[in-house]
């Protein structure tokens, strides 16, 4: 192994992550939210890079401590290098960058989204490619066929919203707080899935839509409030339930297709929305009727995380492969 003790960092939204692998564990993985985005329904991306700022070196601090480990024991930095939001973004690389210099170590700039499939990695170092991963976050809902653990290839995208981002929606017209992904799947556990209907987008082949559902939902809440303006607040289980059961329905679809083309021996979750409860085990149910290994994170490494970052930085650096001080994040996937 040519670097035993590698640093994350992760800033590319609204979480200052770190964590630090080692020797093929996680020792460490810290993150702080920024709870100021709360009261606007959604992330102010000035405000975002600001609390970057003062959050990202007592989280690292916090980090190697609970690691245990010395600043200078750090043999690599992997570091979010896109895509996200770019004043969010760069104060993670800058701090890479910093460290890098002073310490006089290496940094490898990671993909966030690969890095989000690498977090298979941390509970099943050994998965069989190849692998298909449906990917699910606030920003990005993909499909994604690996061939090798740094190696892959996006089969299937949404053609507008995010899956996060319908649910975060979905949340807003329902009055719920954000994020509303965790507070719906809470609500649907009380509700009953079959109570209401949505249609499902027509879109060929693996990709995706999830702007219609926002829609839909919008004029059957607008109908039945006009009807009984207690109706949203009356029936919140339900509509949450019905929701949820139509978001995961439309995705496990999409996921059954790719299953038919790809062929796998393992099929991956991963991505924010993977904390969801009903895709959880529809995915798992999915992998049994395909006789496939299933393999879905830890729900502390499903959401942004910098132990994913860490160890896709692990996988990278085994290839020879390091970023130089003069890298600039990204802000839109282009991999
Ligand atoms: O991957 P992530 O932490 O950040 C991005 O890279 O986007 O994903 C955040 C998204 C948010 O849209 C949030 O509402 C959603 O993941 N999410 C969930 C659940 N937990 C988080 N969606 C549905 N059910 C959940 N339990
Ligand atoms: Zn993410």
């Amino acid at each position: 192994m040519r670097y035993s003790t590698i640093l994350g960092i992760e800033s590319s939204c609204d979480d200052t992550a770190a964590a630090i692998w080692h020797n093929g564990k996680i020792l460490a993985n810290i993150a702080a939210g920024q709870k100021v985005h709360e009261q606007y329904g959604g992330v102010v991306p000035e405000l975002a890079s600001r609390a970057h700022q003062s959050n990202i070196i007592p989280t690292i601090r916090q980090t190697l401590i609970n690691a245990n480990i010395a600043l200078n024991s750090i043999d690599a930095i992997a570091y979010t290098q896109g895509p996200g939001l770019m004043g969010s973004l760069l104060v993670g690389a800058n701090t890479a960058k910093g460290l890098s210099l002073a310490l006089n170590k290496p940094m490898i700039g990671i993909n966030h989204l690969q890095a989000h499939v690498a977090a298979l990695y941390i509970e099943n170092p050994k998965p069989e490619f190849p692998m298909l991963v449906l990917l699910v976050s606030g920003g990005h809902t993909k499909l994604v066929r690996v061939d090798d653990y740094m190696k892959m290839q996006t089969i299937g995208t949404t053609l507008d919203d995010a899956a996060g981002e319908a649910f975060d929606k979905a949340a807003k017209l329902l009055n719920l707080p954000y994020p509303g992904g965790p507070e719906i799947d809470r609500l649907a556990k009380l509700g009953n899935p079959m109570e209401y209907t949505f249609p499902h987008a027509k879109v060929p082949g693996l990709d995706m839509s999830f702007s219609g559902i926002k829609t839909s939902l919008l004029y059957f809440l607008r109908k039945s409030t006009a009807e009984d303006p207690d109706f949203a607040e009356k029936n919140k289980a339900n509509i949450c339930a019905s929701f949820q059961h139509h978001m995961v329905g439309y995705l496990i679809e999409k996921t059954r297709k790719a299953i038919a083309e790809v062929k796998p021996k393992t099929l991956g979750l991963a991505g924010g929305v993977s904390a969801n409860g009903s895709l959880r085990s529809a995915i798992t149910t999915l992998a049994k009727e395909n006789r496939i290994n299933g393999c879905i994170p830890a729900f502390e490494y499903c959401t942004d995380n910098a132990a994913m970052i860490a160890v896709a930085g692990h996988y990278l650096l085994e290839t020879g492969a390091t970023t130089p001080l003069n890298a600039v994040p990204f802000s839109r996937n282009s991999h």
